[in-house]
């Protein structure tokens, strides 16, 4: 089965030999693939949407992967070592991840994908007590993801890495600080077209800007 270069990159994260939580699996792309092509301990694929998972339960029927109707963490077992939540808004993945977080006790590994608000993912999961151990950018429908793994440790970061992420050197970085400054040098304008213009946002996005002009030149 092809699957896409996102979940080919989140696949290539995961280490032989761990036992993952795909929290969120919908269909069950990623454990179709894990189980086809790498030695994995163990997979839990936990779905909180009863028509997901119907087809997740049908797609992995006869394979050892243990399907679980249920929200988030909730129901993660002492042997996960890898957490896998892809595929939405950085706000849920954070919900979902200290909705408990004594349930992270055994985690040491934890790879997102969140379509949003990844500055508040890395600010989040770094103040549990993980750090980024990879980071790349993947360009898929007209997109940029940024798919991080983080490692239980501790570095200091730079906000402009909260905010934009560690991957500058990412051969799309370049591609991606270009197609974001457009973005936010178009919210400026029509900011600024607005009939009553908002100051301290237009002050906050020129701020912004700046700071990403400067970002990972060297
Ligand atoms: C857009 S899909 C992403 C599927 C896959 N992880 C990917 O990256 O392609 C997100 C899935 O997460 C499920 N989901 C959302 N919140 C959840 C939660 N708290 N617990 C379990 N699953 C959840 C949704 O029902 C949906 O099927």
């Amino acid at each position: 089965m092809k699957i896409s270069n996102r979940l080919l990159t989140i696949a290539s994260f995961i280490e032989d030999n761990s036992f993952v939580m795909d929290v969120g699996a919908d269909h069950g792309q990623l454990e179709i693939y894990l189980v086809d092509n790498r030695k994995l301990n163990g997979i839990i694929a936990v779905e909180n949407k009863v028509g997901p998972y119907s087809i997740l339960k049908n797609a992995l029927n006869g394979t050892d992967v243990r399907c679980i109707l249920g929200d988030g963490i909730k129901q993660i077992t002492e042997e996960v070592d890898t957490v896998v939540i892809a595929g939405m808004g950085g706000n849920l993945i954070v919900d979902i991840l200290k909705d408990d977080i004594t349930k992270l006790r055994n985690v040491k590994h934890i790879v997102v994908d969140a379509h949003r608000d990844n500055e508040l993912v890395r600010r989040a999961i770094i103040g549990l007590g993980y750090k980024i151990d990879k980071e790349v950018i993947v360009f898929e429908n007209k997109k940029y993801y940024f798919v991080i793994s983080f490692k239980k440790g501790s570095t200091k970061y730079s906000d402009e890495q909260y905010e934009f992420g560690t991957c500058y050197k990412d051969p799309l970085f370049k591609q991606f600080k270009e197609f974001e400054l457009n973005k936010l040098n178009q919210e400026l304008i029509k900011s600024g077209e607005a009939k009553s213009p908002n100051k301290v946002k237009m002050e906050k996005l020129k701020a912004k800007i700046v700071r990403l002009e400067n970002y990972g030149n060297d």
